[in-house]
């Protein structure tokens, strides 16, 4: 047994605890929770009851998955910040439990740098990124640009001024009527329509960062206007629609990436976040390699979306450093890296 790190995320809506040995995963267990559908949306108090709920059995499996016992354990990852306050206090409250009980190191994970930290999960035969590269980290709360320097120093170039990402999607979605999370729909319905059928607005701003509220208004008011010529305008046009927003976003995307990139002459690229799960995306990172020649690093499906490894993966690293927390460590909702 090498170093034995268990890691727990709870930052928003997936209960997700993980072992890891030396970086390998021995298990990455992930409870989601169903409760938020009805709402097209979480909602922060019932995400926070069902970590309650869900917080126990889940780690309880992982170690059971793993074949561990608590004193095997190096110490114990949880991800403190960003996020929703309500559910990382029981991220955070569980940890803090669990050290004291076991006499456990503890690592404190910051979300964002977990999901780059995916891309440090050791896999045999797999190539790491090398440093410096940057890696563009997109989800539901967040849309990124980040220079990734070392395991623990990442810096932020470029950021979304208003809306994520996956809440274009989200919020496109809930308007056609798709439900939540609306990502993954958008991406399948994609699939059968013509990404050239509509033509969206594209920000025009600054450096490396990113806007997407013009895109998600002119959305809109392409739904009001068509609507009013046909009722039925959503329900025939939808593969459309689908299409032609995902290409945007996509677009939009890929643009402020490639610029930084040549910028800053670095042609190791990785993806990560929920949004990376997006086959349109995942494809035009495969273009980065074919058609530049860029070495390319895009997440394994299981660890795209919010989930435990890449917060061990995260601690293990700052383990190695020797950077630890205490018991006063209080989660944060807000911050940047
Ligand atoms: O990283 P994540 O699980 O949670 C955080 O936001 O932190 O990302 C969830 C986001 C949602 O907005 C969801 O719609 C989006 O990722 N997403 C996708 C796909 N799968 C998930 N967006 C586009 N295409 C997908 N296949």
């Amino acid at each position: 047994m090498g170093t034995i790190i268990l890691g727990i995320e709870s930052s928003c809506d997936d209960t997700s605890a993980a072992v890891l040995d030396d970086g390998k995963v021995l298990s990455n267990v992930i409870a989601s929770q169903a409760v938020h559908m009805a709402y097209g949306g979480v909602v922060p108090e019932l995400a926070s009851r069902a970590h309650q709920q869900n917080i126990i059995p889940v780690v309880h499996k992982a170690l059971t998955d793993a074949g561990v016992a608590v004193s095997d354990l190096a110490a114990v990852a949880f991800t403190r910040g960003p996020g929703l306050m309500g559910s990382l206090l029981v991220g955070t409250s569980f940890a803090k439990g669990l050290a004291l009980a076991g006499n456990l190191k503890m690592v404190e994970v910051n979300h964002l740098q977990a999901h780059v930290s995916a891309h440090f999960i050791v896999e045999d035969g797999k190539q790491q990124p090398q440093f410096p590269f940057l890696c563009l980290l997109v989800s539901g709360g967040n849309s990124q640009i980040l220079l990734v320097k070392d395991y623990t120093d990442m810096q932020i170039i470029g950021q979304t001024i208003d809306d994520a990402a996956g809440e274009a999607f989200d919020k496109c979605a809930k308007v056609m009527g798709l439900g939540y999370p609306g990502g993954p729909v958008i991406d399948k319905l994609a699939k059968e329509g013509n990404p050239d059928a509509f033509q969206f607005a594209k920000p025009n701003i600054k450096n490396y960062d990113y806007s997407f509220s013009g895109l998600k208004t002119s959305f809109l008011y392409t739904l009001r206007d068509k609507l009013k010529e046909d009722p039925d305008f959503i329900e025939k046009s939808k593969a459309d629609l689908c299409a032609s927003l995902q290409k945007t976003v996509i677009d939009i995307l890929m643009s402020k990436l490639i610029k930084a990139a040549k910028d800053l002459k670095i042609t190791q690229i990785a993806l990560a976040g929920g949004v990376s799960a997006n086959s349109g995306l995942r494809a035009a990172f495969e273009e980065l390699h074919t058609k530049r020649g860029w070495t390319v690093f895009v997440p394994k499906f299981a660890f795209t979306t919010d989930n435990a490894a890449m917060v061990a993966s995260a601690g293990y690293r700052k383990y190695n450093k020797g950077i630890f927390c205490d018991q006063t460590v209080a989660p944060y909702s807000r911050t940047i890296i």
